[in-house]
């Protein structure tokens, strides 16, 4: 399977090198085909990717995928998880398909042209985004995925009322994205101006957040919705 991307100048990704095992490589011959969804096949109609009808969510860079999983197990929601590192995503099809799970589908791609390209405008009931890569240099700030166009870009993706929820275990961007949500139009910060959200129910811990609580670092939640205009 190839990694899916359009030419751009600035990636908010470095494709990392990270060994696929057998394991990984038998899991995409077996569950590619029943979870694999291509860039080139354009916009998606989710009322044929999934036997229920259920609130449509997009997850983008699960990393390994256990909290992806989690909550596909868990949850009566239909999951679309977009991701780049390959032993991730054939890690997260193979826990899928011994289990049997059928809400969910996995673009192997960069996040912003299936965005673009493949998620209708107006169809998500959330948007997640969970540590994303923090880019703490100054120089790389600038890869960072969540910048005024993105969150733009999301908008047009949700329905009205529903949510865009990022968290981060990284001060410094949570600050940045606070001030890009916060003055972005049609966005309305749940949790009141200027404030960061509870850490809610339905959202596992993942492996970058138990990695940075052994480095002693905070997490921040910001969960803001569409406006309804
Ligand atoms: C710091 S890791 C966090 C992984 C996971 N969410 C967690 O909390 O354990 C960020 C992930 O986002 C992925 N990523 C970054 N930019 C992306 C993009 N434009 N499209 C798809 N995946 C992306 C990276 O490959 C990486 O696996």
């Amino acid at each position: 399977m190839q990694i899916e991307y359009k030419k751009k100048a600035i990636r908010s990704y470095v494709i990392r090198g990270g060994r696929i095992t057998d394991g990984q490589k038998k899991a995409f011959d077996q569950w590619w085909p029943h979870y694999g969804l291509s860039l080139h096949d354009g916009l998606l109609e989710p009322a044929t990717q999934f036997p229920a009808n259920q609130p449509l969510v997009v997850e983008i860079g699960f990393g390994m995928g256990d909290s992806l999983f989690a909550m596909a197990e868990g949850l009566n929601e239909n999951f679309i998880g977009i991701e780049v590192h390959p032993p991730g995503v054939g890690r997260l099809i193979n826990n899928a398909g011994k289990a049997g799970l059928k809400n969910l589908k996995v673009y192997m791609a960069d996040a912003l042209d299936v965005l673009e390209d493949c998620i209708p405008d107006n169809s998500l009931a959330r948007l997640q985004l969970y540590f994303p890569d923090p880019w703490h240099k100054k120089k790389h700030n600038k890869r960072r995925i969540v910048q005024p166009e993105f969150v733009q870009l999301v908008r047009r993706k949700l329905k009205p009322g529903a949510c865009l929820h990022i968290a981060t275990d990284w001060e410094n961007y949570a600050d940045h994205i606070m001030e890009v949500l916060s003055l972005a139009e049609g966005m309305e910060n749940k949790a009141g101006d200027y404030l960061f959200s509870d850490k809610p129910d339905y959202r596992p811990l993942t492996k970058f957040e138990k990695r940075g609580e052994n480095l002693g670092h905070g997490v921040w939640d910001l969960i803001f919705t569409k406006t309804l205009s």
